[in-house]
């Protein structure tokens, strides 16, 4: 029987509903956080498709996914069919070109990779209640079933080529998402119900004396301000008014399971 590999890194559930939908059509296929675990993974040989699935930020790879993918040991893993489908909000920018480039570093390449318009979750700079979420739930859902399909069959794509602006923005961007957590606030509406901790894909959150503690290694994923049952935490002054958002086929349960498995 063929075994499948479908890696996923996920703050409000886009890119779990897209790497689930994928894992469910594909035979034997594995699930598996990028967030927790260390970098040097070596992967057990023979996987016929391994998959990447992750949120764009900043024009490019979250740091997690760049440390994640840049750790792997992909020696018994040469003739693998390797595809990826960052989910994104307005621009995929340098995403699909950066994991290429990962993978040639180690003697592989993406054969497929395809960007996917979602809802763009940074309830920073964006309204979570703004009148088109619902269409661009719909309109991201329409596209699954294909991208899905052309994985199965072990579509080729053209080779992504890098950008010249977004090599530029990608850096700084991610400079700004180091500090992160350094802008988040906690209002008195905190109950310690420990939800944030638990949603964290990189374990940034404790509780300490019934309140939220941020550990500095944040990648500024928004989860913990997106599930927060009273809207407790917030950024800077600016979630506040923005309402709160997480793909409706994805529960927090599920995502909280899918966060903390293991390989
Ligand atoms: C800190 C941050 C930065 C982001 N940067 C971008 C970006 O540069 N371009 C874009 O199109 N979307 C950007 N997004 C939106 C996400 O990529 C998008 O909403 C994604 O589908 C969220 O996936 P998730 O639900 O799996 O976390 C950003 C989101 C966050 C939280
Ligand atoms: S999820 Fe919200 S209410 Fe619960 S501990 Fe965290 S900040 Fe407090
Ligand atoms: S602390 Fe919040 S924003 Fe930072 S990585 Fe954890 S869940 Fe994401």
């Amino acid at each position: 029987m063929e075994k499948n590999l479908v890696f996923f890194f996920s703050a409000t559930g886009n890119s779990l509903k897209v790497a689930k939908d994928i894992a469910g059509a594909l035979e034997n296929c594995e699930v598996v956080t990028m967030g927790v675990y260390n970098s040097h993974t070596l992967i057990k040989p023979g996987y016929s498709r391994i998959g990447f699935i992750y949120p764009v930020y900043g024009a490019g790879l979250p740091k997690r996914v760049t440390e994640f993918i840049g750790g792997l040991n992909l020696s018994g893993n040469k003739e693998t069919y390797y595809f990826s489908v960052p989910t994104y909000g307005t621009v995929s920018g340098n995403a699909l070109a950066q994991i290429d480039k990962l993978l040639q570093a180690k003697g592989a390449r993406l054969d497929y990779g395809i960007a996917l318009k979602m809802v763009h979750n940074n309830c920073a700079n964006f309204n979570m209640n703004r009148k088109n979420v619902p269409k661009r739930n719909a309109e991201a859902d329409a596209k699954i079933p294909d991208i899905v399909s052309e994985i199965k069959s072990k579509a080729q794509s053209p080779a992504p080529k890098e950008k010249f602006p977004f090599t530029l923005i990608h850096p700084q961007v991610m400079k700004l998402v180091s500090g992160g957590d350094k802008n988040f606030n906690v209002s008195a509406v905190c109950t310690g119900c420990g939800t944030c901790t638990m949603v964290c894909p990189v374990s940034n959150i404790e509780i300490v004396d019934k309140q939220p503690s941020f550990q500095h290694h944040c990648e500024q994923c928004f989860a913990c301000i997106q599930w927060c049952p009273t809207e407790a935490v917030n950024y800077k002054n600016a979630s506040q008014k923005h309402g709160r958002f997480h793909n409706p086929h994805i529960t927090l349960h599920e995502l909280i399971e899918k966060n903390r498995g293991s390989m």
